[in-house]
């Protein structure tokens, strides 16, 4: 029964087929692609969130989650390749290892897409609320500025930005490339700008103790810190729109990647040099927990000693070391760039309960499209709501980390399912094939299970909730509607209805 019911990959090509996009994107768009949806709250906000747990430590944290996604991404580009078509993970278990895999990856994706949506709106509000304060001297009150656990009551910024992203979304707003390119412009120079200004601030004895809570810290830091390298798989998803994708999607995802990466050490580096980054312990020597009141309790009146306690690292550390208008530029460049992450995790999260309700695993009126704008408003609204919920009440990093644990678990499926068709249907044409799949593909399903068990207790049980949850759904809806299970057969071509955001760098 676990592996019943899988969805034929022919009726799912004929999808693809009747949409043929025109392939016109290069290695220099895609990697365009993938930094503009990879850059955000992960190096902006969560850098002190791994210090806290790592310390200096922190730079082998970033490393080790950049070779993890480089595997898991060749993986994916393999089967974005071979099954173009929307719905990303959730599509491809369905044709490999059939609807209830599909369904539990799928619920795992909600995630993904709409708690990192909400763990973005909460780094976007953190250096919005910085950047009032220290530019134009307006103090929003604590109360309004985080939820419970971080002792206030609600954060309003998170929540309302969160709202306005979902009203666009509403009204079909498309990112074009143009408007990608400059984004991707300033979040890059405000990196650079960053690594210039600390670099020559650096001094050797801030990376020491190296590793204060040895490598268990370096792997949980790795484990939260996986979330600023979510969204490559954006440019796994415009393969069939790529030309010589054999040659452009490895060079525009390990490119991306790798740009990232380099910048993310050269960031983690000049912040632990120039300011130091040591962690908060409690009286035995353990780490405080990072979003814990303990951690907030120990940062009160000291907030402007450690960048541990700071909710906008990097502009932080460039007030503390003497370049205070630098910081808020940094922190403007954040403010302007971050709802564009925000914008592709909600539209993602659209996308796929859109392909859901699509194949009748969720209600139908779901995806119903609105006749003006041409968006899935019913499914956008509902999730527009959800995802301004969690952003108001709870930690950015609680959010990162609950969201990573639906995209390791997505990861690992995906590479799973990669081994399975290359013996299952080995003939099927492969556009982009990754290299030495037998070394890739258990390296990624063992590196997404390492991080995966390197998150808190809390995180993985909240996972184990979700997907309990999820089988109830799936037994008690799903599994009766499903249009495969009804044996329905149609192919449907509402993509093409669909005003789509996702970002199409042609003419750039
Ligand atoms: N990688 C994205 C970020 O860090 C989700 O915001």
């Amino acid at each position: 029964m676990l592996l019943g019911r899988v969805k034929s990959l022919d009726a799912i090509l004929l999808t693809a087929e009747k949409r043929s996009l025109h392939r016109s994107l290069g290695a220099f768009q895609l990697t365009m692609l993938g930094i503009g949806a990879v850059i955000g709250t992960g190096i902006f906000v969560l850098t002190a969130e791994a210090a806290q747990k790592a310390g200096p430590g922190m730079l082998v944290s970033f490393v080790i989650a950049g070779i993890v996604c480089a595997v898991a991404a060749l993986c994916y580009a393999e089967l974005a390749s071979m099954v173009p078509v929307a719905g990303s993970a959730y599509t491809y278990t369905y044709a490999v290892m059939g609807e209830m895999l599909a369904w539990i990856v799928g619920w795992a994706l909600v995630l993904e897409y709409a708690l990192s949506a909400g763990a973005v709106s909460v780094g976007w509000s953190g250096y919005f609320v910085g950047l009032l304060t220290n530019f134009a001297g307006i103090h929003i009150p604590a109360a309004l500025t985080s939820g419970p656990s971080g002792g206030g009551i609600i954060n309003l910024p998170a929540m309302i930005i969160a709202l306005l992203v979902t009203g666009l979304l509403v009204l079909g707003t498309t990112e074009s490339a143009r408007v990608n390119a400059v984004l991707v412009t300033i979040k890059v120079s405000a990196l650079a700008v960053f690594i210039a200004l600390t670099v020559p601030a650096m001094n050797s004895k801030n990376f020491m103790p190296f590793a204060p809570l040895g490598f268990s810290g370096i792997s949980a830091a790795a484990a939260s810190i996986f979330f600023a390298y979510i969204g490559f798989d954006a440019v796994s998803t415009a393969a069939e729109e790529t030309k010589n994708p054999q040659r452009n999607m490895p060079i525009g995802l390990l490119g991306s990647l790798g740009i990232c990466t380099i910048f993310y050490v050269l960031v983690a580096a000049g912040l632990i040099g120039s300011v130091g980054a040591q962690p908060m312990l409690d009286a035995s020597g353990a780490g405080l927990a990072p979003g814990s009141s303990a951690l907030t309790g120990a940062c009160n009146g000291i907030a402007n000693d450690a960048v541990v306690c700071s909710k906008e690292a990097l502009a932080w550390t460039l007030r503390s070391i003497g370049w205070p208008q630098i910081g808020n530029l940094i922190g403007l460049a954040a403010g302007i760039a971050l709802p564009s992450v925000i914008l592709m995790m909600i539209y993602g999260q659209t996308r796929i309960f859109f392909v859901m309700s699509r194949d009748g695993l969720l209600p139908e009126r779901l995806s119903k499209i609105h006749p003006r704008f041409k968006t899935p408003h019913v499914i956008t609204m509902i999730t527009g709501v959800f995802v301004s919920f969690f952003a108001a009440i709870f930690p950015v990093g609680a959010l990162a980390d609950i969201s990573n644990a639906g995209t390791l678990f997505a990861f690992a499926m995906v590479s799973v399912a990669v081994m399975v068709l290359r013996r299952t249907d080995a003939n099927r044409v492969r556009p982009f094939r990754a290299p030495f799949i037998n070394i890739v593909a258990p390296l990624s399903i063992l590196g997404c299970l390492y991080l995966f068990f390197n998150l808190s207790g809390y995180t993985l049980t909240l996972f184990v909730v979700w997907a309990a949850l999820g089988l109830i759904v799936y037994f008690s809806y799903g599994r009766r509607k499903s249009h495969v299970g009804r044996g329905l057969r149609e192919v449907h071509y509402v993509d093409d209805d669909v005003t789509s955001p996702v970002v199409q760098p042609r003419g750039l």
